[in-house]
């Protein structure tokens, strides 16, 4: 009986031993795994190896480029309003009306429009002397009878769609800016053909000091 127990406890203990063994040797193939994968330092002849490529690798933009998220089709951007009328409903554009007043902050924002967008071709005075002409073709002055005769709303369509080789400025200038460089012009077509009046209220404004 003794015997048996003797037996029976040094089995237990071999098994007991050869688990730890067991257990070590894991452990230490596990550690030189995890070494192997993070080891560091000399000379990589590979590129290193990436463990989660997709926050690495995103999709490559050019400068300029469309923007990653395209809005959804059918959505305009906040406080956005359609031109109603299409290239060739110019005339039709004539029954909308300047929604600016005339002050001296729309006039002189108008001002800073024109000369930044439009000066380069239709010139500094709207005659269509600008710095691009005439590595450009002239356009017709905007001092002509035609365009005083124009309502302001024909204008904003011109600026808004584009004529012929006049390009479409309605991605790069906001309405209300459109809307000013037209009071703008408008002062334009004033200042190139003033009335005697025009003069005289001019002349008494100088000795007043009331010029600019
Ligand atoms: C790249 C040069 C260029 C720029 C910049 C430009 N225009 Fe023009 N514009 C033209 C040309 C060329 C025409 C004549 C188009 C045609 O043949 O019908 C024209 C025509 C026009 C007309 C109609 C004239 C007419 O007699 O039919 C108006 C009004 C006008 N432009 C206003 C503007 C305003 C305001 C701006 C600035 C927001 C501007 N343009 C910017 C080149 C330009």
């Amino acid at each position: 009986m003794r015997k048996k127990l003797k037996q029976l406890c040094e089995e237990e203990a071999g098994r007991r031993k050869s688990e730890v063994r067991n257990r070590t040797s894991y452990f230490l193939l596990l550690t030189s795994i995890l070494g192997l994968l993070t080891a560091c330092g000399g000379t990589k002849k590979s590129p290193p190896w990436e463990y989660m490529p997709n926050m690495l690798e995103t999709t490559s933009l050019k400068a300029q480029e469309w923007p990653m998220r395209t809005p959804p089709a059918g959505t305009v951007p906040r406080g956005f309003t359609a031109w109603a009328f299409t290239k060739e409903e110019g005339e039709k554009a004539a029954s909308i009306p300047n929604p600016l007043p005339i002050t001296k902050e729309v006039l002189l924002s108008g001002q800073k429009s024109f000369n930044t967008y439009c000066i380069v071709c239709h010139g500094e005075r709207g005659k269509g002397d600008g710095f691009i002409v005439p590595k450009f073709p002239r356009p017709p002055s905007l001092q002509s009878d035609k365009i005083k005769g124009w309502a302001d709303g024909q204008i904003f369509h011109v600026i808004t769609r584009g004529q012929n080789l006049m390009p479409s400025y309605a991605t790069q200038i906001r309405p209300e800016d459109r809307w000013a460089i037209i009071r703008y012009v408008r002062a334009l077509q004033r200042a190139g053909a003033p009335t005697p009046e025009d003069v005289e209220t001019l002349k008494k404004q100088l000795k007043e000091g009331k010029v600019l």
